[in-house]
C-alpha cells in the first residue's frame, strides 16, 4: 500500500495517474466518499477492483470523467434530461445513468447496456481525471473504496483500514489523500436511460432539486418500494453499508424507553461478567441534551443539521465499530427531504 499526499508530494497526482493508466488501482478522494479507481476502458484493470472489493463482477461501477466532453465518449445517447442535470450539477455529487456506447467500458458497466457517469468536484479527483485524460484515459471506474457491503470511506485512513492487508494474489492499492470528504455520503443517482427519470439513490441533492432541473416528475425507487420496471442494478441492495455492530433505528421516545429498560440490564450484565460487558452505543440528535448519560452506554451525538450529519455519518459509524460495540441504536432522522440521504443510508445499514 502506498499513501500519496498531493499537499506534500508535488508529483503525487502524476504518479497516481500513471498507475491508473498502467492498469493499477488507486483510491481517490471525491467530495462524496473515497473511490477505488481503475481505468474504465480496461477489463483487466476493472477486474482488479472487483477482486479487491470482493464485489460480484455483475455490479455496475460509476465511471468518473473530467468533463462533459469525456462523458460523451462512453454514451450512445445523452438524453436531454441528463444534459440538464449535468449542466446544473456537474462537477458535483450527481451520477447519471445513460445508454452506453456498446464498444466502451463493458466490464465497468457490469454488462449493463447503460453506464453511470459522474464528474466529481473534489480538486484532487479533478486533477487526477485531467492527468489521466492527458494520457488518453478518459474515464476512471470507481466504486466506493470499501470492501463489499461495508461502510464507505470518507477519509484516507478509512481506505487504508479497508485495504492494507490485501489478500493473497490481490493487487496493491495506492491511496491519494485528499482529506475528509465534504459531503460524506455517496452521490445522488438518477437513471436517465428510461422514459421517466428515476432516482435510484438520494444523496446531497434531493428529489426536489433534481425534479426542479429535470423539468418533469422523477420517480423514486426505494428498497421498500422498488420500481418494478427498474433494470436489475445490484448494489442498490436493501442491506448495504453495514457496520459490524447491529444497528437499529428508533424514534427518540422509543429510544428513551429502550434505554430505561437497558440500563438495569447492562448493570446486571456488567456485574455478572465484568470482563465482557455488552457494549451498546446510542447515536442521537436530541437525547443527550435532556437525558443523563447511561452507564455502560457509549454516547454519540448526531449533528443537528443534515449536511453535517451526512459529513460525519460514516466516520462516526466506523469509530463505533472500532470501539467494539455490539449494538448501535440510532435516532431516526427527521422526515424532511434534506435528511433523505442520511435516512436512506441508515435504513440500509439497519436492514
Ligand atoms: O459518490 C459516489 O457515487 C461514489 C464515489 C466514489 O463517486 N461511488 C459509489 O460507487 O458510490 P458504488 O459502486 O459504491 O455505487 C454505485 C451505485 C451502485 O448502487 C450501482 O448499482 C449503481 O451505482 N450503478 C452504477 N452503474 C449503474 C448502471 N449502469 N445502472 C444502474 N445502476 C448503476
Ligand atoms: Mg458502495
Amino acid at each position: 500500500m502506498r499513501l500519496l499526499d498531493p499537499a506534500t508530494q508535488p508529483d503525487a497526482i502524476e504518479q497516481a495517474a500513471r498507475r491508473i493508466v498502467a492498469g493499477g488501482l488507486v483510491a481517490l478522494p471525491t467530495e462524496t466518499v473515497y473511490g477505488l479507481g481503475a481505468r474504465a476502458d480496461d477489463a483487466e484493470a476493472v477486474a482488479r477492483i472487483f477482486a479487491a472489493k470482493g464485489r460480484p463482477s455483475d455490479h455496475p461501477l460509476i465511471v468518473h470523467v473530467p468533463n462533459g466532453a469525456a462523458a460523451l465518449h462512453f454514451v450512445s445517447a445523452f438524453p436531454p434530461v441528463a444534459q440538464r442535470l449535468c449542466a446544473a450539477f456537474w462537477p458535483g455529487p450527481l451520477t447519471v445513468i445513460v445508454p452506453r456506447d456498446p464498444d466502451t467500458a463493458t466490464a465497468a458497466a457490469g454488462g449493463q447496456d447503460t453506464i453511470g457517469l459522474r464528474c466529481p468536484s473534489h480538486p484532487v479527483a479533478r486533477q487526477l481525471l485531467e492527468a489521466c485524460a492527458n494520457l488518453d484515459v478518459l474515464g476512471v471506474a470507481a466504486p466506493s473504496a470499501n470492501r463489499f457491503g461495508r461502510i464507505s470511506p470518507t477519509q484516507a485512513v478509512h481506505v487504508v483500514d479497508e485495504f492494507q492487508d490485501a489478500g493473497e494474489g490481490l493487487d496493491e492499492v495506492w491511496v491519494l489523500d485528499g482529506g475528509a470528504c465534504e459531503v460524506g455520503i455517496e452521490s445522488t443517482i438518477v437513471d436517465c436511460s428510461r422514459e421517466q427519470p428515476v432516482l435510484l439513490r438520494p444523496g446531497r441533492l434531493t428529489l426536489a432539486e433534481i425534479e426542479a432541473v429535470a423539468g418533469q416528475p422523477v420517480l423514486w425507487s426505494t428498497p421498500e418500494a422498488p420500481d418494478p420496471a427498474a433494470p436489475k442494478a445490484p448494489g442498490t441492495l436493501a442491506s448495504h453499508y453495514a457496520p459490524r455492530a447491529r444497528l437499529r433505528l428508533m424514534a427518540d421516545t422509543q429510544l428513551d424507553a429502550a434505554l430505561d429498560v437497558l440500563e438495569p440490564e447492562l448493570l446486571a450484565a456488567a456485574l455478572r461478567e465484568p470482563s465482557h460487558p455488552p457494549k451498546v452505543a446510542v447515536y442521537s440528535r436530541s437525547l443527550w441534551a435532556r437525558r443523563a448519560p447511561s452507564k455502560g452506554v457509549v454516547h454519540r451525538s448526531m449533528p443537528g443539521d443534515a449536511a453535517t450529519a451526512a459529513h460525519d455519518l460514516f466516520a462516526d459509524l466506523r469509530e463505533l465499530d472500532a470501539l467494539g460495540v455490539d449494538l448501535i441504536w440510532v435516532e431516526t432522522p427527521p422526515d424532511d427531504a434534506a435528511w433523505d440521504g442520511v435516512r436512506d443510508r441508515l435504513r440500509r445499514a439497519a436492514a
